[in-house]
């Protein structure tokens, strides 16, 4: 096993903060959450979703990442470290093989990414509208081209992983996010000018009160809050792992979350007014190609559409690879602090594995017949679907749960904010985190799942 010494460490506390944006900031915000609040029926969504990230998933981040740093360990020897001879190791092993299977789906919408980055900026896409979404259906029905463009995404994070990225990573993210924003404040600028945006804005801002109650719904919501988070795999809790001590927590878990859930805003306020404007859009039918039918309709509505629309394809390309480097990081940092290997040789193991899990993901929108047409639309319909589900909607949350069980109860909460106050760093409120943490997060996370499962059956 390797020592702390050996592990490395962030250079400063923005260094920690970059890292974990780049986690968090990714396709989950811009492909993500649009395509589930078209799904979930517009606004309502957006406060269950709003819900989830103030009351059970913010805690929970800082729960991970005081895990992380205290123990100094990758989340399965973080739990041996700080329970021996238990078996709560268990849940930093789900978080493991999660990521695997998070990895394996999230590099074939990388794909498509890289793959519109070229077709936006040659002009391919057209003049976008109806065109688009055919455009999008016919790209993915494409079986060897987005096996291709999944290995391309898969390899790239695995290459910039295999080199030790912590400086690149930083560097990457420093520039991406200033201009990922600025991008999308003028396209939502942009989009809200568009005849019919009215309608869109209404959809996304005008709740309907009787989808807040529908438990599918909700349970997607929290999913998506953890998955927007890089939450509950155990990802944030690695990242913890090389923070240093002085360095406080509650202002990195404020930037974290404040960033990570103005870009997801955004993007609704880009895609729907934008979408409604659209003759016969329908959002709920549209599913995971809603951005990519959306976006060319507002690009070809741009002086320079061509340039605006490779700009952003290529800035969300790099916002999904960092995401990718910190999913990969959880097994690869498992396999080096467990078994002893190599960076590369592990990187190779977990990226390979991954890449196994994808082809199916990449062959089940179109290509293949019996891969895209797998399960009811609840458990995410195609095999992309029905991974991404059981990894979003059940096993971040439950391991999300777990956490905070073993913080709560079997840790315990004053060790925990001893370590959140260590070398008098400022944190808002300990003691009301300690309430969430124990009572509210575990509770609110048990009746969503419950209620969420019992819908489905
Ligand atoms: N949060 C990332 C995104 O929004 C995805 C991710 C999930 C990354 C879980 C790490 C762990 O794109």
């Amino acid at each position: 096993m390797t020592t702390s010494t050996d592990r490395g460490m962030w250079g400063s506390r923005f260094a920690f903060v970059l890292a974990a944006a780049g986690s968090a900031v990714g396709l989950g915000n811009i492909w993500g959450f649009p395509t589930q609040v078209g799904r979930g029926g517009g606004a309502a969504f957006v406060i269950v979703y709003l819900f989830c990230i103030v009351m059970i998933c913010a805690p929970i981040l800082v729960a991970e990442i005081v895990l992380g740093r205290r123990s100094r360990q990758s989340p399965v020897g973080a739990f041996k470290f700080l329970s021996p001879g238990t078996r709560w190791w268990w849940v930093g092993a789900v978080g493991v093989v999660t990521s695997v299977g998070i990895v394996a789906f999230y590099s074939v919408i990388g794909g498509w990414t890289i793959a519109y980055v070229w077709f936006a900026a040659s002009g391919a896409l057209g003049g976008g509208g109806e065109a688009a979404g055919d455009f999008f259906t016919r790209f993915t029905a494409n079986g060897w081209q987005n096996v291709l463009c999944t290995f391309i995404f898969l390899g790239m994070a695995a290459a910039a992983n295999a080199g030790g990225v912590r400086a690149g990573i930083e560097r990457v993210t420093t520039a991406l996010m200033p201009a990922l924003l600025a991008l999308l404040v003028l396209l939502a600028v942009r989009s809200l000018t568009l005849p019919g945006a009215a309608e869109g804005l209404a959809y996304y801002m005008r709740p309907d009160f009787s989808q807040a109650f529908n438990m599918t719904i909700v349970g997607a919501a929290l999913g998506q809050a953890f998955f927007s988070l890089s939450l509950g795999n155990g990802a944030m809790l690695t990242y913890g792992s090389y923070l240093r001590r002085s360095d406080g927590i509650g202002r990195s878990v404020l930037m974290v979350v404040a960033l990570d859930t103005s870009i997801a805003l955004l993007a609704g306020l880009i895609i729907f007014p934008a979408g409604f404007s659209i003759v016969g859009f329908d959002p709920a039918s549209s599913g995971p190609g809603l951005i990519f039918a959306v976006l060319p309709q507002l690009f070809a509505t741009l002086a320079g559409g061509t340039l605006f629309g490779g700009a952003f394809f290529i800035l969300l390309v790099m916002a999904a690879l960092t995401s990718a480097i910190s999913l990969l990081e959880v097994p690869v940092a498992h396999v080096v602090d467990r078994w002893g290997w190599s960076r590369p040789k592990a990187v190779g193991l977990v990226a390979g594995s991954a890449f196994l899990l994808s082809i199916p993901c990449a062959l089940g929108n179109g290509a293949v017949e019996s891969l895209s047409n797998l399960a009811p639309a609840a458990w995410g319909g195609n095999f992309l679907g029905v991974v991404a589900t059981i990894c979003n909607n059940f096993s971040l949350p439950i391991t999300g749960m777990l956490m905070c069980i073993f913080v709560g109860y079997v840790w315990r909460v004053d060790r925990a904010v001893e370590e959140l106050l260590a070398d008098n760093a400022w944190f808002p409120n300990p003691k009301l985190w300690g309430l969430l943490v124990r009572y509210v997060s575990p509770l609110a996370i048990a009746s969503i799942l419950l209620g969420s499962i019992m819908a489905v059956l």
